[in-house]
């Protein structure tokens, strides 16, 4: 059983034995875990988050579903409520960090593996991220004062996104991701942390519910005028750029710092490993940036097929792509 696929423990491989499972496309199975499709390492180590994390009301949960954005939104965030201590210059951390380094995972680096975190050695505000939909969120999460970022990315170019980075992570001997493939379990909403406009919902509607607790940017608004997203963030954790911040240009050195050509050019960027999960190649996390490079991938008739689909999906919602 998965107990041979990985190392489980016996409650979270008893689970699995009771899961609706599909092929996955880089590893053997995802599996439909409380609403959503992911895979069994990481099922155990979200079972481990939800019992173990005691989130605080100065927390800041960054939150995402793969490929919209994540590192970016990580970047910017961990520049913004870090300004004190680490001024934007050139010892700053972002320059020779990843910063999924600097702001982990709680399913992957903290949790994973039945690791149990330290989190004495953090820095406050305590800066974690996740991919897991609202509604899995651990319980304290949702209890206390701590605040929840989510960065949405329209559906389009997220799946290009994710399609070119599972080609890149899966093992050679499966050969490549057929494009067709992926998009029909990605269109019948098998992706890691997906349905997608599930995703999406849970933290647009909780955003409108509680508007002090939840922010929900979006990635093709940060590209557009990065200086007002990062306003509104850094406003929205408490963390506001004063008038001499402001008219000395801080808010566009930091956007300058964590822009795609600046971390994408990075020494450790370029030749990093390890940031996310052991065998993963930091470079692999930059690859164009852009906006409505999904033209490029997808036919017509795809494109309607996924437009169609996230238009009933999101119908009644006041979100749109
Ligand atoms: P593309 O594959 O479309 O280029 P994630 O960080 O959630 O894994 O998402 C990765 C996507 O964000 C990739 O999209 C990547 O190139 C892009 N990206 C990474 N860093 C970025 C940055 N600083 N600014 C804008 N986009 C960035």
């Amino acid at each position: 059983g998965a107990q041979n696929e990985q190392q489980l423990s016996k409650d979270c491989d008893e689970l699995l034995s009771t899961l609706p499972k599909e092929r996955g496309q880089r590893t053997p199975n995802l599996y439909f875990y409380q609403g959503f499709w992911c895979q069994p390492k990481e099922i155990q180590a979200i079972m481990s988050v939800q019992r173990n994390f005691i989130a605080q009301d100065s927390d800041i949960i960054l939150a995402t579903i793969p490929k919209s954005g994540t590192t970016w939104l990580k970047a910017i965030s961990y520049a913004i409520v870090n300004r004190y201590n680490f001024p934007v210059q050139n010892d700053h951390p972002l320059l020779s960090s990843n910063p999924h380094e600097l702001v982990p995972f709680l399913e992957y680096k903290l949790y994973a593996d039945n690791n149990i975190p330290d989190f004495s050695t953090f820095p406050s505000p305590r800066l974690v991220a996740t991919h897991v939909p609202f509604s899995a969120l651990p319980e304290s999460v949702k209890r206390s004062g701590c605040r929840v970022v989510y960065l949405a990315r329209n559906p389009f170019d997220t799946f290009v996104s994710i399609w070119h980075y599972l080609g890149k992570l899966r093992p050679e001997s499966l050969g490549p991701l057929p494009l067709e493939e992926a998009f029909d379990a990605y269109c019948r909403g098998v992706i890691g942390y997906g349905p997608y406009w599930d995703h999406l919902l849970g933290y647009w509607n909780e955003s409108l519910e509680k508007t002090g607790k939840v922010l929900f940017l979006r990635y093709e608004e940060m590209k557009q005028d990065a200086n007002a997203q990062l306003k509104r963030l850094a406003e929205f954790l408490g963390f506001p750029f004063s008038i001499e911040e402001e008219k000395g240009g801080l808010v566009e050195n930091i956007s300058n710092l964590c822009s795609f050509q600046t971390l994408k050019d990075l020494v450790v960027n370029k030749h990093g490993k390890g940031a996310i999960f052991a065998d993963s190649e930091n470079k692999d996390l930059f690859r164009k940036g852009k906006v409505g490079d999904w033209i490029n991938y997808l036919t017509p008739v795809m494109a309607e097929r996924l437009t169609n689909i996230m238009n009933e999906k999101l119908s009644g919602s006041n979100l749109s792509f």
